[in-house]
């Protein structure tokens, strides 16, 4: 057997699977053992909780959760919950979101909410034939998927709609059924792939024994079910504007016209360069992904299919737009975005739910717009630095505080380099210097 490895580790427990990890992988193995132990939740009920959300779990791994104020969306004050690694984005958000407080706030408004779901399969007949076929085999998908939906369907949602698609011009004799559906405030997944998954259990079934087929007319070879997290149709609007006059002045004596006209070009690179507009999004990202995490949704999602939409027109490109229009600055963004306020993790992790609490409990759409927005004023943040100050202005300062920590200095050694700094370039070499300097002659 290769060195280090273990059958039966999930059966272990959990102080089990500490013991043996620590033995093989670490050289300290008594105080990395204590160290995971450390990050264990008191709350036994909690650490209970979470060890249930994933497997073979053997403690926590903490991240900050930050709070937005002064968010106005819609006329309506929030404070956004944000979880994320990265410094400077919470603050980045914070300095925006106060920003368009003051110039009539973020708006956002819901296009559409459907979400997509396939039953993928090869079969050698045509398509022509493949539709007459549908005809028969559409009431009995319906039917057979019934018992399925029916709460779904209490609460407003369901099926939307059910066709079908043939690929069989790029790859002999691949299909698809194609399912909408509305999952009303719930992520929907795991009932969309449940009904998906009764779809290709019906549709073997019509193809194994209905009337209206013979012969090799039989032959189906169904390769999964599953939802895509490409939601085109569960799309959501988000905007800032102000007369440009009111943009205010910038750093360096940039006047407003300057700064919109400059800002303006940030977007059409991004537009442009597929290399620059990956790093926009990425700064879009920076917010929608922390509001995402803080409420328990699916992060890795919503990133693939924003790309995937950034990408809709076979070129990858900006997900957000600017113009300067008759002096007013206009920036936005569309975006699909398929969370969800019930069910899965938003309603079993305990901070999740304080963050939808923190929000008012929101509906699905109301969310969908709360995370657009962050992601729109994240983008503004960052391309106002950009064309202004530079990124590393701000980022140095978060960047100066992380390596004072790492490197143990005292409180009054943190605030006599935060003011030596103001006008330095930050390393954590020159940091080192600096505080040997202090050091030496304190
Ligand atoms: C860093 O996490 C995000 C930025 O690079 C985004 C951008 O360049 O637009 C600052």
């Amino acid at each position: 057997m290769q060195p280090k490895t273990i059958t039966g580790f999930s059966k272990l427990s959990k102080l089990g699977k500490i013991k043996w990890l620590v033995e093989n992988f670490f050289k300290d193995p008594e105080n990395v053992m204590h160290e995971l132990k450390s990050y264990w939740l008191d709350n036994q009920e909690h650490q209970e909780l979470l060890d249930g959300i994933s497997e073979n779990t053997i403690s926590n791994y903490p991240l900050p959760l930050g709070v937005v104020p002064n968010f106005v969306l819609n006329g309506k004050t929030y404070c956004v919950p944000m979880v994320t690694e990265e410094s400077s984005v919470v603050a980045a958000a914070s300095s925006a979101a106060k920003y368009w407080m003051e110039r009539g706030g973020i708006q956002a408004v819901i296009i559409n909410n459907l979400k997509i779901g396939h039953v993928h399969f090869y079969w050698t007949g045509s398509p022509e034939r493949f539709g007459e076929l549908f005809e028969l085999l559409k009431p009995k998908l319906l039917e057979e998927s019934r018992g399925l939906m029916e709460s779904m369907l209490k609460r407003g949602g369901g099926l939307k709609s059910l066709t079908w698609k043939s690929f069989t011009g790029r790859e002999p004799g691949l299909y698809q059924l194609f399912a909408e559906f509305d999952t009303r405030d719930s992520m929907g997944a795991n009932f969309i792939n449940t009904v998906l998954e009764q779809f290709s259990s019906t549709l073997q079934e019509f193809f194994k024994s209905d009337p209206a087929l013979d012969g090799d007319e039989r032959e189906i070879d169904v390769i999964m079910a599953i939802l895509s997290n490409y939601t085109p149709d569960c799309l959501v609007r988000t905007w800032v504007e102000c007369p440009i006059a009111d943009l205010g002045d910038f750093p360096g004596r940039m006047d407003a016209l300057t700064f919109a006209e400059r800002f303006y070009h940030a977007v059409r690179i991004a537009q442009v360069d597929p290399y620059r507009a990956c790093t926009h999004n990425k700064g879009i990202f920076n917010g929608i992904d922390s509001v995402a995490l803080a409420t328990g949704n699916d992060f890795r999602s919503i990133e693939a299919c924003g790309h995937t939409y950034a990408a809709r027109t076979g070129k990858y490109q900006s997900l957000s737009h600017c113009a300067i229009d008759q002096g007013m600055f206009r920036f936005w963004m569309e975006l699909p975005l398929a969370v969800g306020t019930v069910g899965g993790l938003t309603s079993l992790h305990p901070i999740a739910k304080r963050s939808l609490e923190m929000l008012e409990n929101p509906g699905a759409g109301d969310l969908m717009m709360i995370i657009a927005a962050t992601g729109l004023i994240q983008n503004f943040a960052a391309l106002r630095s950009l064309v202004t100050t530079g990124i590393q202005q701000g980022h140095m300062k978060m960047h100066l505080n992380n390596i004072l920590t790492q490197t143990g200095a005292s409180p009054e050694e943190k605030e006599s380099a935060a003011a030596y700094f103001l006008d330095k370039t930050v390393s954590v070499n020159s940091v080192k210097l600096y505080l040997e300097s202090i050091r030496k002659s304190g």
